[in-house]
């Protein structure tokens, strides 16, 4: 393959699709930038500023789609790239600085080997995100948002790929009807938007027989470094390829996508929208951020659509590859059993659930001495307020200092064993992980071995959190851990106050906490501590409240 230089008449419908075949030359492992998203957008920003710029469109996107470099090229991408009429054109390998090249063929390709997960990067919101479904849904973005037509009349044998020319209809996706029935109607087209995560979702859930709940589904990992990451380890050894990381960039990538089909034009540049999405939001708009992703998008892919969407991909994919092993002989009701399953699992156990922050994202030091394994599920949320520090964090470098901090605190003079937290809210859309869902805390002296303590980070004495942070404690965060058997769907949510005699959680979000879904009026400190003497003679009463 010989470098070329740009043609113009690849530019299609004023998008510029890039095939970098400078993989090709270069050695793995070679990249010497670190794995940020900062590094990505470097890459971005040389891409746009040496390819021409047409009609003041920026340069779309780097992909690669190189079948020497990974193998036979995937049949449902060439499909969907011949049904948006692209041409693909190779980029000079001079183009990039050899630094830029390096980084851009270690982050092409996703997958996970082992416990290593590789095609990932670190996010300035200290999320990890799999770039190549994030360049995915900007692709699609890029193109209008698209219903595909399903080649449904073409059956048992499909043509061969020079064949495929299949009829694409750009509709508004608010023009396809969402009457009663239409989720038991099999679909007729898949929305190029959602056709990676669906794709995955898919695939993923048509493995057998297993339960691909937690930790099948968003698998959490850790960087070797944070400053100049290079190496990410999942922390579960049996994690299947939907890590946490794949479908923040799967999600990044359709609100992405979303927000490009709306943009006025010009459209921004793709190294600029990213900048914003990681960083204070896109176009002022302080919620299009990815801390936000899981929030925005449940309000974007509605279940009952991404149930059609990954049972259409599975039509599309078993038309494509007769031979697929998994597909061969799936029936239409298997294939929507198995896109239902996928979607309630994708919509409750992640969108549905707190985004957490691991300890290792934090900095955390580790535990001194043994924990003691909670009983679960456990019966109580204690809700807490850190005090000091006093001021909400509103970014990963403040909320992550704010653990440390209070875990040096906790361990040095207090001489804890750990951060006495369960879990810690921030005001950046994050929940940190203290001592986790599986070990008893230090937070509510007397009860630690009964709830989890959740602590607002900040003084909420005269003030409240801001409501995205509530949101998550009161709604969301409850709602995973009785799903997954965490917490017993009775509990009972209490404030710190009502156990020990303290000020916490602050006034303010007493009062509020008052008005919250299973908050128990009933308990309160006399009875408490008399439950709390009571305790340290006899075995634990089963609940503080009782008389
Ligand atoms: C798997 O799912 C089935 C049906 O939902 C359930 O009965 C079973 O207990 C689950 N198994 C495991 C190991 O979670
Ligand atoms: C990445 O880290 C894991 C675990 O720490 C280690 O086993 C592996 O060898 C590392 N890989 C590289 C390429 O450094
Ligand atoms: C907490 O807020 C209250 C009310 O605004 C204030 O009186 C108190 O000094 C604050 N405490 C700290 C540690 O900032």
């Amino acid at each position: 393959m010989s470098p070329r230089s740009w043609n113009p008449t690849t530019v299609v419908q004023g998008v510029h699709w890039i095939l970098l075949g400078l993989f090709l030359w270069l050695e793995p492992g070679s990249a010497s930038l670190p794995l940020l998203m900062d590094s990505v957008i470097q890459v971005l920003a040389e891409l746009e500023q040496k390819a021409p710029v047409t009609e003041a469109i920026p340069i779309a996107s780097v992909w690669q789609l190189s079948a020497q470099h990974s193998g036979p090229q995937d049949p449902l991408h060439h499909f969907l790239l011949q049904s948006w009429s692209l041409q693909a054109i190779e980029l000079d390998p001079t183009t990039l600085s050899p630094e830029l090249q390096g980084l851009t063929k270690e982050v092409a390709r996703h997958s996970v080997q082992g416990r290593q997960e590789y095609g990932v990067v670190l996010a300035p919101d200290g999320s990890t995100v799999a770039v190549e479904p994030l360049l995915a849904g900007l692709e699609a973005g890029l193109q209008g948002h698209r219903l595909i037509n399903l080649p449904l009349d073409s059956t048992a044998t499909p043509p061969d790929a020079s064949d495929h020319s299949p009829d694409v209809r750009v509709t508004s996706p608010d023009n396809q009807a969402s009457s009663p029935d239409a989720k038991a109607k099999a679909p007729t087209t898949v929305d190029s938007l959602l056709v990676t995560l669906a794709r995955d979702l898919g695939l993923t859930f048509l493995q057998g027989p297993k339960n691909w709940s937690h930790p099948g589904l968003g698998a959490e990992g850790c960087w070797d470094q944070l400053s100049t990451p290079r190496n990410f380890t999942l922390l579960n050894p049996e994690a299947s390829p939907l890590t946490t990381a794949f479908l923040n960039g799967a999600l990044d990538g359709a609100l992405l996508g979303d927000y490009l089909t709306r943009a006025p034009k010009p459209r921004p540049r793709l190294s600029h929208l990213l900048s914003q999405y990681y960083g204070p939001g896109v176009a002022g708009d302080p919620t299009l951020r990815s801390n936000f992703r899981r929030q925005n998008g449940a309000t974007l892919i509605s279940a009952p659509a991404l149930t059609q969407q990954v049972w259409g991909t599975l039509i599309l994919l078993q038309r494509l590859e007769p031979a697929h092993p998994q597909l061969q002989g799936m029936s239409q009701e298997q294939l929507v059993l198995v896109a239902t399953h996928a979607t309630k699992e994708f919509t409750e156990a992640f969108l549905g659930c707190p985004a957490i922050h691991p300890r290792c994202v934090w900095g955390a030091a580790p535990y001194r001495g043994h924990p003691t394994p909670l009983r679960l599920p456990l019966g109580f949320l204690y809700v807490h307020h850190t005090y000091v520090p006093a001021l909400p964090c509103t970014t990963l470098a403040s909320c992550a200092a704010n653990m440390r901090s209070m875990q040096r605190f906790h361990q040095d003079t207090r001489g804890w064993d750990d951060i006495g937290y369960s879990f810690v809210m921030g005001s950046d859309g994050y929940m940190y992980e203290g001592r986790g869902w599986h070990w008893v805390g230090a937070h509510t002296r007397g009860y630690n071995s009964r709830g989890f303590g959740l602590a607002f980070v900040g003084n909420y004495t005269a003030e409240l959190p801001v409501e995205a942070a509530l949101r998550v404690v009161r709604d969301v965060l409850p709602r995973c851990a009785v799903r997954a058997g965490l917490l017993r769907p009775d509990y009972k949510l209490l404030g710190h106050r009502q156990l020990v005699p303290t000020d916490c959680p602050g006034d303010a979000l007493f009062q509020l906490l008052r008005t919250w879904p299973h908050f128990d009026a009933n308990v309160k400190l006399r009875t408490a501590r008399r439950a709390s003497r009571r305790s340290k003679r006899k075995p634990p009463p089963v609940t503080p409240t009782s008389q």
